[in-house]
């Protein structure tokens, strides 16, 4: 296993490794991270893009500690804040809830927590069961070859929130187009703020059409617009950076899940045989992926008092990372934790966050995983890859959601 590359020597100090690194296999956390772990222990010290050092915790015991940490801020307004790449930072500038703490977080989090309750995902799971179904039918009956990616995954997730929110779905491409510029390893920190702002722009025709409508529709922003804007508990820009939040987090990163874990199935042949025949345990599969794979990998906070962990003393203003994809590679909380292993039943993991940011949208992401998937190895039953795996695209570390950029697949 290769070492982290070294930057920012200075004088008199211990170089410190990079942090976020470069996976070199897009199902497996980059392999720097483990030897950290190894070599310093659960939390360490590492630089990063723009210089600044940083904590990063990799052990699962203490990330627990420090998630549910009132100490530990997800305040993005925090001069300060850190941010793991400059697409980044543009985000952070442009969203709001999961860069709050509470109580302001916990007010913004209650206006949206019935759309994405246990039960409003199960009324919509025949509907996300119903055009998975269409969405495969439709790669069989113009293939092979297909794309998983944007032939299943980005469509089902997309039609998903649109649903959900109220977003038109006629306009995917354009979201999607610009949602995918945030994450692409090419774009500048100016590109990036165009993105969002394109999307700002977008957002708001739409919250102002929304406003002028006498019959409120029966998405989310409806309710946002005729609720809570009309009454004065949210302002038209709390409802346009909701959305923004909103409708990326909820094709992005549930799109990125479906294609990477096909790609990882597709890899571990006695797993897909496993899943295949066990259509009950589908579940459970969904979830060790879930934690195997660990795509939103990294967690951003800041310090707003002294707070010691172990013997690890983090000072008030330090920035503190957590790579969710090693956490939840910790060996004292999984067995064998480098192994797929789809009945492992493992609920624990730390894949959709911890403590009061944790995903809002992971009963959906569920349930879109597993229709997906069951439906694609199930109606598929050839299914392959088109080129090697070799030639698979990870995405970069920097990006935020960790994936790869198309599946080519046949039959
Ligand atoms: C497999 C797919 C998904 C993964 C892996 C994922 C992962 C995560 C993670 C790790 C966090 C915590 C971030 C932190 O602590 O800083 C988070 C928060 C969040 N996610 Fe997801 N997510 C997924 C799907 C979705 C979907 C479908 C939505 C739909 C809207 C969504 C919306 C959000 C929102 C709004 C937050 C912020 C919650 C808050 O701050 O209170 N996510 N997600």
């Amino acid at each position: 296993m290769s070492r982290p590359s070294a930057v920012g020597l200075a004088a008199g100090t211990e170089p410190l490794p990079d942090f976020p690194q470069l996976r070199q296999c897009p199902y497996q956390p980059p392999p720097g991270y483990r030897d950290l772990r190894e070599a310093e222990g659960p939390v360490v010290r590492a630089r990063l893009y723009d210089g600044r050092p940083t904590w990063v915790v990799l052990g699962h015991a203490v990330a627990r500690e420090l998630l549910i940490d009132p100490r530990l801020s997800s305040d993005w307004s925090r001069p300060d804040f850190p941010s793991p790449s400059p697409r980044r930072k543009a985000i952070q500038k442009a969203t709001i809830l999961v860069g709050m703490d509470p109580p302001e977080h916990s007010a913004y989090r209650r206006k949206l927590i019935s759309a994405f309750s246990v039960r409003r995902t199960r009324e919509l799971s025949e509907s996300i069961h119903r055009r998975a179904g269409e969405l495969v039918d439709t790669m069989l009956e113009q293939g092979p070859p297909a794309e998983i990616l944007s032939g299943l995954a980005l469509p089902l997730s997309s039609h998903t929130i649109c649903g959900i929110l109220g977003v038109p779905y006629e306009d995917h491409g354009y979201f999607e187009e610009q949602s995918a510029l945030l994450v692409s390893p090419q774009v500048t920190e100016d590109d990036a703020t165009g993105a969002l702002m394109n999307l700002r722009t977008y957002l708001t025709g739409l919250v102002e059409r929304k406003e002028k409508e006498s019959e409120p529709g029966d998405g989310l922003l409806d309710t946002l617009v005729h609720r809570d804007l009309a009454e004065g508990s949210l302002s038209r820009d709390d409802v346009i950076r909701l959305g923004i939040i909103l409708l990326m987090a909820g094709h992005e990163t549930t799109a990125s899940m479906i294609t990477l874990s096909t790609f990882t199935l597709l890899q571990n042949p006695r797993q897909l045989a496993a899943f295949r025949a066990d259509p009950a345990g589908a579940g459970l599969a969904v979830e060790e992926l879930l934690r195997y794979l660990s795509i939103g990998d990294v967690a951003m906070r800041i310090a707003a008092e002294d707070i010691t962990v172990g013997d690890v003393a983090i000072r008030a203003g330090d920035s503190v990372m957590l790579s969710t994809a090693e956490i939840n590679r910790d060996a004292e909380v999984f067995d064998d934790a480098d192994d797929l292993d789809l009945a492992r039943g493992a609920r624990n993991h730390f894949a959709f966050g911890y403590g009061v940011h944790q995903c809002i949208g992971q009963n959906l992401a569920r349930a879109e995983m597993e229709s997906a998937l069951t439906l694609l190895f199930s109606r598929i039953p050839g299914l392959r890859l088109a080129v090697p795996a070799e030639q698979v695209e990870i995405k970069p570390a920097q990006s935020g959601v960790q994936g790869i950029y198309e599946l080519p697949v046949a039959w």
